[in-house]
This record gives structure tokens, sequence and C-alpha cells, in this order.
């Protein structure tokens, strides 16, 4: 296909360069942005007089026709153009003439490619969000019906003290709210127009670049010509939220998988989300939690591709940030992917409740109880905390869990226990006296639950 540059300063390009030079196979899928973007430019062109109003009228035309069968596949993309903006523009010329060859005035495929790039980051921010949504909404209604399934809580791997399933679980919702967060953030600086910015200098013809804005559903236009054209800030910050988003999901990969080995036995996945052995008829492996983990290392990639493509480039529009797409599209692709198979894989899982309980009962999870108990009948943390960590050990020595060794190796301890030491040991009871904002008691995970909800019914 015919080259947007072609002129006669310029002899003919080796086949091999243009195939190097080539990106429509990674931005074909920024068609929907372009045509909206060039939409939004004709109208400008002729309701400020650059170009006749008619002309202005049969461009839309033609560019709205160029959607609608591209969407309804009837339009092909043709692989011989260099890149979706110069198939947009030969395809709109072939149909009317010269009329289409006025759509390109005042612009720049400059500003027009850090446009369409813009357009396309905002609607799947937009998407990752409602998916992150949908997790928290399972996450919610799992946390809702364990919010008594007592647990141990981990430091070190190592058992800690007391919480429930539920408190587990809106941690990861607490971290995949603040992912929504990020993403409405970085949103912010993404819908912010560049067009207008041209090659990097501006133009001496009267446009008006907040009409363009405003149309396309952005909040402003960007401050410098020459930046505006080669920003590509808002790819990196999209780049990284999704990287976070990936941590997040790894974390929660790496967990669930632990807690489906046959040694934690916390929680099995349904059928429908793992996987047989070929070798192994016994074995049920958590493949699609092992896959998110492991694909979480691609979009750290992107990010840092992202940011070496950026370091050192001059000012303004440098051909190196026509790599920026693949990276992206690849995050972008790749946390969708996640979230959408993560969120079911969650809701099909089963609790194994007695399974937690009898594990969080073995390891003397409640010693800071003890603690805490003596605190509150006048003795000082530090001592009291020496006191506890002795009671522990006559429990290791005879075989003892806190629950079960007699008071009166208690009271050999310390004149202060009594009878009400059994209450303070108690799993449910150590965990519902937890009533600190954000804590494992059930009024605590509640309002954690009330939060979750809130950002998960939002509107996007
Ligand atoms: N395909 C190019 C990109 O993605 C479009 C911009 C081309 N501009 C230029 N001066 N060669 O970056």
């Amino acid at each position: 296909m015919k080259k947007l540059w072609e002129n006669n300063l310029h002899g003919e390009q080796s086949q091999l360069a243009d195939d190097f030079n080539s990106s429509i196979a990674v931005d074909g899928r920024m068609l929907a942005e372009d045509v909206k973007g060039s939409i939004a430019h004709a109208v400008m062109l002729g309701a400020k007089g650059i170009i006749p109003q008619g002309d202005s009228d049969k461009l839309v035309a033609a560019l709205s026709d160029i959607l609608a069968e591209y969407e309804g596949g009837t339009l092909k993309l043709d692989y011989s153009a260099e890149d979706v903006h110069t198939f947009v523009e030969n395809t709109l010329i072939a149909r009317i003439g010269d009329v289409g060859k006025t759509l390109h005035t005042a612009r720049s495929r400059n500003d027009q490619v850090a446009l369409d790039t813009r357009l396309y980051v905002s609607k799947e921010i937009a998407e990752i969000k409602g998916l992150l949504k949908s997790l928290l909404k399972v996450i919610a209604a799992k946390a809702a019906d364990n919010l008594d399934t007592v647990m141990s809580g981990y430091t070190h791997l190592q058992q800690a003290q007391p919480v429930t399933f539920a408190h587990w679980l809106t941690a990861y919702g607490a971290m995949f709210m603040r992912d929504c967060d990020r993403l409405c953030d970085c949103d912010k600086r993404v819908k912010i127009s560049p067009l207008g910015s041209l090659a990097l200098a501006g133009t001496s013809f009267d446009i008006d670049r907040n009409m363009t804005a405003a149309a396309l559903g952005f909040s402003g236009v960007t401050v410098n010509s020459m930046d505006g054209v080669s920003d590509r800030d808002f790819v990196i910050e999209l780049a990284a939220a999704v990287a976070l988003i990936m941590t997040h999901l790894s974390r929660f990969s790496e967990e669930l998988i632990l807690f489906s080995s046959f040694e934690f036995n916390y929680v099995t996945m349904s059928d429908a989300f793992s996987t047989g052995s070929s070798i192994m008829p016994q074995k049920k492996n958590p493949d699609i939690a092992e896959l998110v983990r492991g694909k979480t290392g691609r979009t750290y990639g992107n990010l840092m591709t992202l940011l070496t493509i950026m370091k050192g480039l001059p000012l303004a529009y440098n051909k190196d940030m026509q790599e920026d797409k693949e990276a992206i599209f690849d995050s972008i692709d790749t946390v969708k992917a996640c979230l959408s198979v993560f969120a079911p894989m969650l809701e099909k899982m089963t609790v194994n409740k007695d399974k937690m309980l009898e594990s969080a009962n073995k390891g003397n999870i409640c010693a800071t109880e003890v603690a805490d108990y003596l605190v509150k009948k006048g003795l000082e943390f530090r001592t009291a905390y020496a006191v506890a960590g002795n009671i522990v050990k006559e429990c290791i020595d005879g075989n003892y869990t806190l629950d079960t060794l007699p008071l009166s190796v208690y009271k050999s301890h310390s004149g202060l226990f009594d009878n009400d030491i059994y209450d303070a040991v108690d799993l449910k009871n150590a965990v519902s006296k937890k009533m600190s904002e954000g804590g494992p008691s059930v009024k605590s995970v509640k309002a954690i639950i009330g939060k979750i909800s809130k950002v998960a019914e939002e509107e996007n």
C-alpha cells in the first residue's frame, strides 16, 4: 500500500526496511480509535472553516462507514499498509478521492498516534477496572461466607496469630481496591488530548484543540506540543499499574497453590479450574494459579521494556516509540486474561473450614493472647511476654496446647492466671475480640467487605 510520505524526494524503500518498519500487525487493533480521532478532527476542521463544511461531512460519513464495515467484518486490514493510520487514510482516499486528502490538514501522524494510543489505553483501563470489580465481588461474597472461618495467619510463613479466612481474603480485596484507584488516577492523565501538537511544533491553522478533546471525552489538552507528541508516561504508568495488579494476583496465586497442597489442604480447587497429571493419576494441579503467577513476569518485562525505550530519547517524536504498543498491549492482554480466569477459579474453590481450624489449633497461636491476658490483669507487657513464652514451652514439653494446659501449670508461672484464661486462648474468642479497625473480628471484616462491595458496585 502507498506510503503517506511518498514523494519525489524519496527513492524506493527496500522490502526489508519496509517490513521492519511496518507496525500494522501490532497497531491494527487501534483502528476504531484512529477513526474516532479522525472523525473528531474532521468535525473540528469543518467547524473552524479550515475545510468546507460539506467536505467535513463527507469525511465523517466515509470514516463512519469504514468503522462500521471494519466492525462488521466486511472491511479487512491490509497488512501491506505501513501502519493503521496509513490504512485508514488510504482507504478513505480510495473511497472519496480528493476530499479524503483533506483529512490530514493540521494533523501529523505524530499527534495522531499519540491520540490513538491514549484512546485505546483509556478504553482498556475501563475494561481492566471492570474485571477487577468482578474479582472484588467474588472476594466479598466468599469473605461473607467465611466470616467465622478461623485460620492461622502467618508471618515468615510460620503460624502467627488467629485470623479468619474472610480476613485473609479481604487483604487481597484491599490490594485490588488500590489497583482500581491507581487505574482511575492513571486514566486522568491518559485522557488529555495531544491532537493539535502536529509533528512537534503545532500549526498556523486556527484549530480548536479543546473541541476535539471534548468530542473524544478527554478533560483537557497537553500543554506543550513537543511533549504532546513524545510523552509516553501514560503508557508506562499503565504498565506499572498492571505490573502491580499482577504482583497481587501472583501473591494470591502463590498462597492458593500452597493452601491447596496436601499438607495444607485449606482449599480445594474445582476440577473445572485445575488439571491432572499425564503420569500420576492422583494429581490435581493448580495450573491456572501457577500460570497467573508465571505470567506476572512478562508484565514486569514489559514495564522495563517501556522505561528503556523512553530512556535517553531526544525530543520530540522518534520511531523508537512505535515499540511501545507491543509491550503495553501484551500487558493489557495478560492482565485481562488473568483476571478473567482468576475470578471464577476463586468462586468455584472449596474452603476446607475444618482443616483450617484443626491446623490453627495446633500451633499455640494464641500465645500473644496469654501475654495480653496478663497485661489486662496489670502485668507490664515485656514481663507478660516472657511468662507467655514459658507457658508455650510447657505446652511443647508436655504435649499440650494452650487450651488443654492444666490451670495448675498456668498458675505455677503467675498468680494472675485464673479459669478465664481458657476463654482468652479460645481461637474464636481471640478472633472476635480483635475489634480494632481492619482487624479480623466479624464486625471489622464486615466493614471491610462493605468497602470492597462499594468499590465493586461503583460505576466505572
Ligand atoms: N506507526 C508510527 C508509530 O506508531 C506512527 C507515527 C509515525 N510518525 C513518523 N514520524 N514516522 O509511532
